[in-house]
């Protein structure tokens, strides 16, 4: 569907995901839909790009909406002081537990973004960085304004937040409602905004004054972007000294 605003299922987001983690066993393709070998290169790639302009240290907290099976989490092992990840699919929970499991400072939590004004084990403090990674292409419109209005409230002074998502790059949005992909014989659901989008939202929920944006950009290259009408764009805000 281009264009029109059309609410997604919640619950069949959360059974396609626990599906894709039972089917692949909790590997990089269940978070990715990716073949093996491009969910591998896409994953260093934005390795590669991003990791460094991250203002962290051993004193880092760091807070992950839509975890998933904990693919940003393994770049920070001993490298930071907490790290949270948050995560609605039971199955990815169950997975990045085991993976974490010796990790001194990783918690991962099962709960819906959704109702993120109601989680209690927010880091007092506030984190340093906070990383959406390919999860807000699944929450309608009113939620992830709520999502986006909550978020700095829970971020440290001199913090980061760095979100990632998959964007329409047609000019118009682009949602796939229960739409039957044989590729991954599965049906799937996203909402593909545009750039313009996301940048009225961002700037209805961060204050200019608090949230500056960093810098933004197209993530992956043509050998690594495979879709003709979508593409992955990050944008990286950092909080200002006051
Ligand atoms: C494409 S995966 C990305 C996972 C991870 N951020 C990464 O980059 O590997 C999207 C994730 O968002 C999670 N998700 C989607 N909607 C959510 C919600 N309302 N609350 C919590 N998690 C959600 C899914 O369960 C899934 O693990």
């Amino acid at each position: 569907m281009y264009g029109s605003r059309t609410d997604l299922e919640c619950g069949a987001v959360k059974a396609f995901f626990n599906k894709q983690v039972r089917e692949h066993g909790g590997s990089l393709e269940s978070v990715t839909m990716q073949s093996k070998e491009v969910a591998l290169a896409r994953d260093v790639r934005e390795y590669e790009a991003i990791f460094n302009k991250f203002n962290i240290s051993k004193a880092s907290k760091i807070i992950d909406l839509g975890c998933g099976i904990g693919r940003w989490a393994k770049w920070f092992c001993d490298k930071i002081f907490r790290y949270d990840g948050i995560d609605f699919s039971r199955e990815c929970i169950k997975t990045a537990k085991q993976k974490f499991n010796d990790e001194a400072g990783f918690r991962f939590y099962c709960w819906d973004l959704c109702n993120i004004s109601n989680f209690a084990e927010f880091e007092k403090a506030g984190y340093d960085l906070c990383i959406v990674n390919g999860t807000f292409m699944y929450l309608n419109d009113s939620k992830l304004e709520r999502v986006l209005g909550f978020l700095p409230s829970i971020m440290a002074s001199n913090s980061q937040i760095y979100i990632r998502e998959s964007v329409s790059i047609v000019g118009d949005r682009l949602t796939l409602k229960d739409f039957y992909s044989s590729e991954l014989g599965n049906t799937y659901n996203a909402i593909y905004r545009t750039d313009s989008e996301y940048f009225r939202l961002f700037n209805m929920a961060f204050n200019p004054i608090d949230f500056c944006l960093q810098e933004s950009a197209l993530l992956l290259d043509e050998t690594l972007n495979s879709r003709k009408e979508t593409s992955q764009k990050y944008y990286l805000f950092a909080k200002n000294i006051r």
